[in-house]
């Protein structure tokens, strides 16, 4: 620790107690969520083959690439999005579904909550619900995910035992924020938490229009909830008009360091590319790569905040990898990632459009539109077209779909779920190079905390008779506990 005499006067002068020892700085914390290797290969692949780049060509995110992350939580090989976060935010291994609690069910505080009682700026930045689990990992202490409705109080700061803990949120899910009462609303209860937010002094925008008029110095709390559910996908924006990940994390950018800008402390932002795994669990290629471009720009919007705020740093890993993705199936040494280039909506909202037709109208919907159109083939076949117009449900139609390209691109996904390999790791700033190598994930959240210089321990202590049950559930913590010599 060094005390100077400026220092010193700083204090004297400070409203913050204790000496400003802390050189003022931010941190983004970027989740790229189920992007795993070789969904990176394949959007490199596709960018350099449509963008005619040489083969060497490097994505904003290679160009960052210190090292790679495990992924396993506390009782699986396969974590969940819930487990996967907890370690980045907490620092510590749960059970899957867990979110701020350990093992035990017993709650554990968290970086940012840490962080916000040390005086930084705080938010999440997501495409997902803003209850959904990455996001929710760092503002929020439940035994299972689904406990959404108490997320969200818990996130608005709503539970005087948790406390406010973010200056700003942005992203979807605003149905667990609506009364029951609500039409869309996806809450338990019929309280109106965004009534109640703005009775508490949040600063409320739900659409695009109050997204473009948010200014730099706008009061904080902020929130900002862009859809019902979640963000559309990046194929999707033609036919939405929301504010896309990097819009909103510039805008973020902006708000985070005016706010900070006479402050002894800086700001720690998460930000998600949330859909990355929900186009891997669909199975759909050419949604998942947009979204991992969307990412990639996202990136940009990071990268050059930090060359002109050398103050800051960025770490960005995902939390797991969705889909079991194989570039290459049936023996063939061949991949074409061009088969995606003339996708024009994702599968889900094509299939959506499928299920919600009258039977009589479905045929000419599957050769008019959602082949030739959606999934942009030019050689749409018979098998192709009758085995996605006899889909009866949205599972069906979603494989049908992915088939109908997956072939021509030869590449298979092998589940519909995440799957265990380790993830790839990048930083940019100063001191990220002590995260180089392999690690666990639990590392990364601890790194983090160190890197704020703030004592988790303290809030877990002050979190440990909260309420983290949601009625109806009645969950008993898990007792199960990972056998780490079991082959299974
Ligand atoms: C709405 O929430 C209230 C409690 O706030 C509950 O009594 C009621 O059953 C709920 N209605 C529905 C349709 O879930
Ligand atoms: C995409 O569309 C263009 C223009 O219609 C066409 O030339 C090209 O062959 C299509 N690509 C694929 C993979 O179908
Ligand atoms: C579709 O066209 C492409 C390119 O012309 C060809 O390689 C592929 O085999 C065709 N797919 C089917 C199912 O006919
Ligand atoms: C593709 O993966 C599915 C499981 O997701 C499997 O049933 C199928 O046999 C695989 N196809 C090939 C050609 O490997
Ligand atoms: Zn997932």
């Amino acid at each position: 620790m060094r005390y100077s005499i400026v220092s010193l006067v700083l204090a004297a002068v400070s409203t913050v107690s204790g000496l400003p020892n802390h050189p003022k700085k931010n941190l983004i914390m970027m989740v790229s969520d189920g992007f795993g290797p070789a969904s990176e290969v394949a959007a490199r692949a596709y960018i350099q083959q449509s963008q005619k780049y040489p083969e060497d060509y490097m994505t904003n995110l290679d160009k960052l690439l210190i090292g790679s992350s495990r992924t396993r939580s506390s009782d699986s090989f396969v974590t969940d999005s819930a487990a996967g976060a907890v370690v980045f935010a907490s620092g510590v291994k749960t059970y899957n579904n867990a979110l701020g609690v350990d093992r035990n069910g017993v709650p554990v505080g968290t970086n940012m909550e840490a962080a916000h009682r040390l005086g930084y700026k705080t938010g999440v930045v997501v495409k997902s619900y803003i209850t959904d689990a990455t996001p929710a990992a760092f503002a929020s202490h439940v035994l299972e995910r689904d406990m959404n409705s108490l997320i969200a109080e818990q996130m608005a700061g709503l539970i005087p035992e948790v406390g406010r803990n973010l200056d700003l949120m942005f992203g979807g899910g605003k149905c667990t924020f609506m009364s029951n009462s609500t039409k869309g609303s996806c809450r338990a209860d019929n309280r109106d938490i965004i009534s109640e937010m703005k009775a508490a002094g949040w600063t409320t925008t739900e659409n695009r229009d109050e997204f473009n008029k948010i200014p730099a110095n706008v009061k904080l709390p902020v929130s900002g909830m862009y859809a019902i559910k979640n963000v559309p996908y990046a194929i999707d924006y033609p036919i939405n008009d929301v504010p896309s990940l990097p819009e909103m994390a510039k805008k973020a950018l902006d708000i985070l360091s005016e706010a900070t800008k006479n402050s002894e402390y800086g700001f720690y932002v998460m930000i998600e590319g949330s859909r990355i795994d929900h186009a891997g669990h669909d199975n759909d290629l050419g949604t998942h790569i947009r979204e991992i471009i969307e990412y990639y720009e996202t990136i940009k919007v990071v990268s050059e905040f930090i060359d002109a705020n050398p103050n800051t740093v960025m770490i960005s890993t995902s939390d797991h990898e969705t889909g079991g993705l194989t570039l290459g199936r049936d023996n063939k040494y061949v991949f074409r990632p061009l088969v995606y280039a003339n996708q024009t909506m994702s599968i889900d909202i094509s299939c959506a459009g499928l299920l919600e037709r009258p039977l009589k109208d479905r045929g000419a919907y599957v050769t008019e539109k959602m082949l030739p159109v959606h999934l942009g083939m030019s050689n749409v076949t018979e098998a192709i077209a009758s085995k996605v117009l006899a889909s009866k449900i949205r599972a069906d139609c979603l494989l049908a779909m992915s088939d109908a390209l997956n072939r021509d691109s030869n590449i298979n996904w092998s589940s519909l779920g995440h799957s265990g390999v380790d993830v790839n790791l990048y930083a940019k700033g100063a001191t990220t190079e002590q995260l180089a190598g392999n690690h666990e994930n639990t590392d990364i959240g601890k790194w983090l905390t160190k890197y704020l210089d703030v004592d988790v321990n303290a809030v877990t202590k002050e979190l440990a008779k909260i309420n983290v049950n949601q009625y109806p559930y009645t969950r008993a913590p898990s007792t199960y506990v990972f056998d780490y010599i079991s082959h299974d």
